[in-house]
Parts: C-alpha cells; structure tokens; sequence
C-alpha cells in the first residue's frame, strides 16, 4: 500500500444552524462534518493531529483494526491520554483488509458529536457491483448547547443529559426544521444511472431508518466488508454503523425526498423532526413540486428495527472469503443493563427516580475510567490502574428480560478489564436484560470486526448454537443488540492489544456500559505488539 499524509486541527469554529448564528463548535479543520479521508485497502495512513481547542480531545478511527498497533487507536485513558490544547499527536492509520466505508470521530466525553468524518476505502481493483457515481452521507445530530457541558452536568447530577435538537444529513438539517434557511442536502440524479451512497450513522443517542421515497435501497457493504446485494425499501442503522447502498433512479423525474427518522425506545422519546434531504432527477418537470415522502418504519417499530441486520450476509466470494470461527475456545455471555445507582451522601441527584443516578453495566459492572491510559498502564506493568477480573459470565442468571424489579438495580462501578489469550477463538453473546428500561444497545468492538452469527428476542438458549449462521454472518463492527433480546459474535483473538468494546450510544457508555479487551500476544516476533511511537501525548497520572 502507499503511505499517505492528512493535517487535522481541532479547533472552535463559528457555525450557523438552525436559529442561531455563530454558534461555536469544536470541528477538524472548520467542518462539520469533518474532512473526508481517501485511501485503496492496505494503505497506511498518517495523520497529524493539532488540538488548538480549549481542552484535551482524542481521535478514533472506527472499524480500523490497527493490527498489532493500539497506540493510535484513540479512545480517552484506554488507549491514550487526550491531546492537551496547543500540542499535537502523530497518528499512524494502519489499513490491512478493510475495504468499503469507516468513519473517525473523537473519542472524548461527547465530543463527537461535531468532530468526525468519513474514511473511504477504496478497492484495489475492482469493486464486486456496479455504480456510476458514488456519494458520502453523514447522518448526524445538532445540539442546543456545547456536548462537552452537556454530559459533563449530567455526570455529576445523575440525570438525563440533553437530547439533540435536530437530525442532520451532512451537517444540514432539512427542511422539516425551523429557519433551516435552505440547509438541506440535495443531490441531482440523472434517470438510469446507479449511484453508490455511502451512509455513516455519526448520531449519538438514537438508531434511525432511512429510506427514498418510490425507490429500492440495495446494500452492498457494510462497516468496511462487502456483504450479498440486499434490496431494501429501508435500512435500519445504529450509531457506529457505516452501510454502502446502491440506488438507480429509475421513477418518474421527479423530487424524491431521502428521511432519516428515529427508532425510539421508551425511555429515549423523540423531541424532533425527521431529517430530509432531496433526491432529485435533472430534466423537464415541475422544479418546485413537493418532494414524495418514503413509507419508513414507525418510531416505535422494535421487530423492524431488530430483525434488518440478521438479514444481511457476508459476500463470502473467492476474493473476500468469510472465516467464521468454528473451534471456540473461549465463550463469554455479557448482560448489557441500564442501571441506577444510590445517590452518594455528598451528592443531591436528579436521575431517575428520587436521589437516585442514572447509571449502566457490562456483567453489573459499570466501567469507570482510570486517570491514566490502560494500555499505557499495561505495556509498562504499573499497577493498580485496572483489575483484570471482567467475568466470562453474569454474577446471576436470571429471567433477564421478564419482571426483574426484585433484583435491585446497583451494579458494581469498577475498571475490570477482560483478559483473552493470543489467537483464542472467541464467541461472546450479549444478553440485554430489563433492569432499569430495556432499550437495543449498538454494542461495538475496537481492534476487530466479528462475525454476528445469532440474534434473536427473549433470552439465550443453548439450544439457538445449532441455528448459528456460521457459513456467512454479517462481519461488522458494531451490532445492534436488539431490544429484549441477544446476539452471538464471533472472532479470532489474532489482533493483540488493548481494545475498548462499548454501546455505542453515548448516554450508555457515559453511564459505563463498557469494557477493555486486553489480547495477549503470541509466541512469534509477528505476533507481538509494534512498539509504541516516540511521542504519546502525556499522561498527567503517570
Ligand atoms: Cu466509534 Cu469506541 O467508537
Ligand atoms: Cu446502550
């Protein structure tokens, strides 16, 4: 691959949106979305990141593998410590065989809300579908105020951070807002054309169906693997996930509007409208007609929004061939639960319920993260930073998605990390439980993507193993755990390091829905970590 070169600067920037003008954000290089990285599978990607902000940020590059290079992986006192304001941090991209679509975002309290972008990988030779044009969609949210006070506030009381106030598509909110002021995306189509569409959920908070009104959607890729043509009137996307779409115009010339709108859960209402953007045919009709809307899903459509992603397949062809594990050596059940916890003695708590916080867990533990970065802690063998004692099972087995109001909500809060031993053959099923509300949860792996053999509603049964796809699963990045329900993953432990795994809605994992996978290395010298760069950014607990 070639080694390329890219030029971030974090900095605040003035933006008009909505009803507001000059809002400041935190933005890479003055754009929301942020640039739009470009690279052939296998490249090598060097990207030198300036914070001029007003404080301490980090940078992820989703669904990269990093193989055997952590270091740049990105996630806040898990991988690093931030960027401090006015210093700048080297990072190495390192592609192997991602081909299709990933994002980056920030990696710190809720920055990410305005600091992220595309990454597109483009194939070496050839794609295996055809298209003449291919587009970037960045579906994204809009905030009242600075995301960073937001979950800030909400931390330190316990209760609800703020929901955002609009969806956006490219940073543009659509015409179904107030003072939108033309902000809308639009994109001119020529009748028999295919255009590829490459579609990242950058949302922070709620999952979303998408879909063009009169036209089929077929999926053709997803989180940076190519998967069998799936057609479609709607997708279903989590935040995190990244899906490449092919559309032909082939309806009457026309407008078309393209609606993303949420999937809501009962204890995350929407307080806003749909985003619209326009598709729309060049030639002769009635320009200012009112766009068609699409038939989308309801808000609360929970076995549409669950059973969308178990459809979809591998391409599993000669070229991209799926490897699904089949010799498990290690298998790992985790109960993803939102919480509360008692309101500490010096505390006056607005969560939930009276003087109670709102909080959330992986096997009842709610993840706290140490001062100082845990592969730092690691790599160095300094103690005391983490306990290496996530269990490979819940501390109770129960009816986790029946009446579970006797069982008491606390979990444990505590920065346990799961240890896996080189090139294990993992299986983890995620079992979400009705403690505090049940919700899905888009629960997403660094370091790796896995293969989603299983999904189903209720609980896990041993007897579901036999019914595993396991010849070609969906290999993604980010799974949509369902509502009530589990899903079963699969990969091999062949990446070392030390790798987050976390919901993928921001409200969950400020709450500590999340855990570290540290992999072990392996016996060879190409199995070992690459040693860290000469310049990390500094750890101040260290
Ligand atoms: Cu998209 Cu841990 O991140
Ligand atoms: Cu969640």
């Amino acid at each position: 691959g070639k080694v390329l070169y890219y030029d971030f600067v974090v900095k605040e920037t003035p933006i008009d949106m909505l009803c507001e003008t000059n809002r400041t954000v935190l933005t890479v290089n003055g754009l929301f979305p942020g640039p739009e990285i470009h690279a052939h599978k296998g490249d090598t990607i060097y990207v030198n990141v300036t914070n001029i902000g007003p404080y301490g940020v980090t940078i992820h590059w989703h669904g990269v593998r990093q193989i055997r290079y952590p270091w740049s992986d990105g996630p806040e006192n898990i991988t690093q410590c931030p960027i401090p304001t006015n210093s700048s941090f080297l990072q190495k991209v390192i592609l192997t065989e991602e081909e299709g679509t990933l994002w980056w975002h920030a990696h710190s309290d809720w920055t990410r809300a305005t600091v992220h972008g595309p990454i597109i990988i483009l194939p070496i030779t050839n794609y295996p579908y055809k298209f003449d044009e291919q587009h970037t969609i960045v579906i994204g949210e809009w905030y009242a105020r600075d995301t960073k006070a937001i979950i800030d506030e909400a931390l330190a009381t316990g209760g609800d951070p703020d929901l955002s106030v609009a969806y956006t598509i490219n940073g543009q909110p659509g015409d179904s807002y107030p003072c939108y002021n033309g902000l809308m995306y639009n994109i001119e189509v020529v009748r028999g054309k295919t255009y590829l569409f490459r579609i990242i959920h950058s949302g922070m908070n709620e999952e979303m169906f998408f879909g063009i009104a009169k036209h089929n959607l077929t999926v053709v890729g997803m989180d940076g693997a190519y998967v069998k043509p799936l057609k479609t009137n709607y997708l279903m996307i989590t935040p995190g996930q990244t899906m490449d779409v092919l559309v032909t115009a082939n309806q009457a010339p026309g407008r078309y509007y393209m609606v993303f709108s949420p999937f809501v859960d009962t204890n995350a209402p929407s307080n806003k409208n749909v985003t619209r953007g326009v598709f729309q045919y060049n030639g002769n009709y009635n320009h200012s007609e009112t766009p068609v809307s699409p038939e989308l899903p309801g808000f609360t459509n929970k076995s549409d929004a669950g059973n969308f992603t178990i459809q979809l397949r591998s391409l599993n062809s000669k070229e991209h061939p799926s490897t699904v594990p089949t010799k498990i050596t290690r298998n790992i059940t985790i109960t993803v639960s939102v919480n509360q916890q008692p309101c500490p003695a010096n505390k006056t708590c607005l969560g939930p319920g009276d003087d109670s916080m709102h909080s959330a867990s992986l096997n009842n533990i709610s993840f706290s993260a140490p001062s100082i970065s845990i592969l730092q802690a690691y790599y160095n063998n300094i103690n005391g930073v983490f306990n290496k004692t996530f269990p490979d099972k819940p501390p109770f087995v129960f009816d986790y998605t029946g009446n579970v109001s006797a069982l008491g909500e606390a979990a444990f809060v505590s920065t346990e990390v799961l240890m896996i031993k080189y090139n294990e053959e993992v299986e983890i099923r995620f079992q979400g439980t009705n403690f505090g509300a049940a919700e899905n949860h888009p629960m997403h792996l660094h370091g790796y993507s896995f293969y989603v053999v299983g999904m189903g509603d209720g609980n896990f049964s041993d007897s579901y193993v036999s019914q595993y796809n396991t010849v070609d699963p969906p290999y993604i990045n980010t799974v949509g755990l369902p509502k009530n329900g589990w899903t079963a993953i699969r990969f091999k432990a062949n990446n070392p390091g030390v790798w987050f795994m976390h919901c993928h809605l921001e409200r969950h994992s400020s709450w500590g829905m999340d855990t570290v996978l540290i992999v072990g290395e392996g016996p060879n010298k190409d199995q070992k970590m690459l040693p860290p760069p000469h310049h990390m950014p500094p750890c101040s607990g260290s």
